[in-house]
């Protein structure tokens, strides 16, 4: 079992190796994954005033999206690779948002103030993070009280084609083990209820999870298997194993297959993803914005 720093060191090369490729197909992946940071902005309440964390932020959403809806607000950007932070403040400055901020930390040890914060967004990260457990207990200590935290992770394999044609492709030609349960991978946190014990486990109430389909969508299969192969940790991990000629019969395998998904001249792969809201409770344990979840959630 790797030690939490092991850990902490194989998402810095894994994500720094991939901030390229997150930012050369940076509009296909904003699309595919808008839909789920919308659903997460939505339960969040976001004020003109908020200060927002974003944990994990990568390339800089969902904090860039509610940085806009909060004008007077701040958000600041935490992500463990300096590299996908810097495409982050690239994308602010491209699209003119200028109140944010970017701070390299990891999840579990945040250097922040306890109550500093009036939200907090996890978008795909909380399945990297070395202590989920710790990470949360951090996310609810840095929360004011009746302050929200959303986040969000893949549901299970069986429903992310867009992910499963790919690696099924993979498999054909390298070796690809069972995740480790317990260490980092995409569909860690995918059980239902997964995510929302360890919100419960930090004291977090009023607790709700609720699914999102997403759908990936590229000009043609080919341009499916380039970004694929260019962004995916699992897909670019795996190709690291094979040769040139391998890697040519994979990718004819994933362009084959996912021709099965073409549609009005486009590629269009679906998925699923969850998406779970809990609430920081105050100091005499009423929730100041009871009756405030969102309409979608279960
Ligand atoms: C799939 S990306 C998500 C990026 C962005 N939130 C989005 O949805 O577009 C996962 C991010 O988790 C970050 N990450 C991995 N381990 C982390 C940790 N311990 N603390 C904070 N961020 C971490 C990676 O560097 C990467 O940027």
């Amino acid at each position: 079992m790797p030690s939490a720093d092991e850990i902490r060191a194989a998402q810095r090369a894994t994500w720094g190796g991939l901030s390229t490729g997150w930012e050369k197909w940076d509009s296909v992946i904003m699309d595919q994954l808008g839909p789920v940071g919308a659903a997460m902005i939505e339960c969040l309440d976001i004020a003109e005033d908020h200060q927002h964390l974003d944990i994990a932020s990568g390339t800089g959403e969902p904090g860039l999206s509610i940085a806009r809806l909060s004008p007077q607000g701040r958000v600041v950007l935490t992500d463990l690779v300096p590299e996908m932070l810097a495409v982050a403040a690239r994308r602010a400055d491209a699209q003119g948002v200028a109140n944010i901020e970017t701070q390299v930390c990891s999840a579990d040890d945040l250097p922040f103030d306890d109550a500093t914060f009036d939200s907090v967004s996890v978008r795909f990260g909380y399945m990297f993070f070395p202590d989920m457990g710790k990470a949360t207990a951090e996310f609810a200590r840095v929360l004011k009280a009746g302050g929200r935290v959303c986040s969000s992770v893949w549901v299970k394999p069986e429903e992310n084609p867009w992910t499963t044609i790919a690696m099924q492709a993979i498999a054909t030609e390298a070796v690809v083990g069972p995740p480790d349960p317990d260490g980092p991978n995409m569909f860690r946190c995918a059980a239902p209820g997964y995510v929302g014990a360890l919100y419960e486990g930090a004291g977090l109430r009023d607790v709700a999870e609720w699914d999102v389909g997403v759908e990936l969508v590229t000009r043609s299969p080919a341009q499916y298997w380039e970004m694929i192969s260019e962004h995916v940790s699992l897909a670019v991990a795996a190709l690291q194993q094979v040769d040139e000629p391998a890697r040519e019969r994979i990718r004819a395998n994933a362009i084959a297959k996912v021709s099965a998904f073409e549609k009005d001249g486009k590629v269009r792969v679906p998925g699923v993803a969850r998406c779970i809201v809990g609430t920081k409770q105050d100091a005499s344990g009423t929730r100041p914005r009871e009756g405030a979840r969102p309409a979608n959630a279960g």
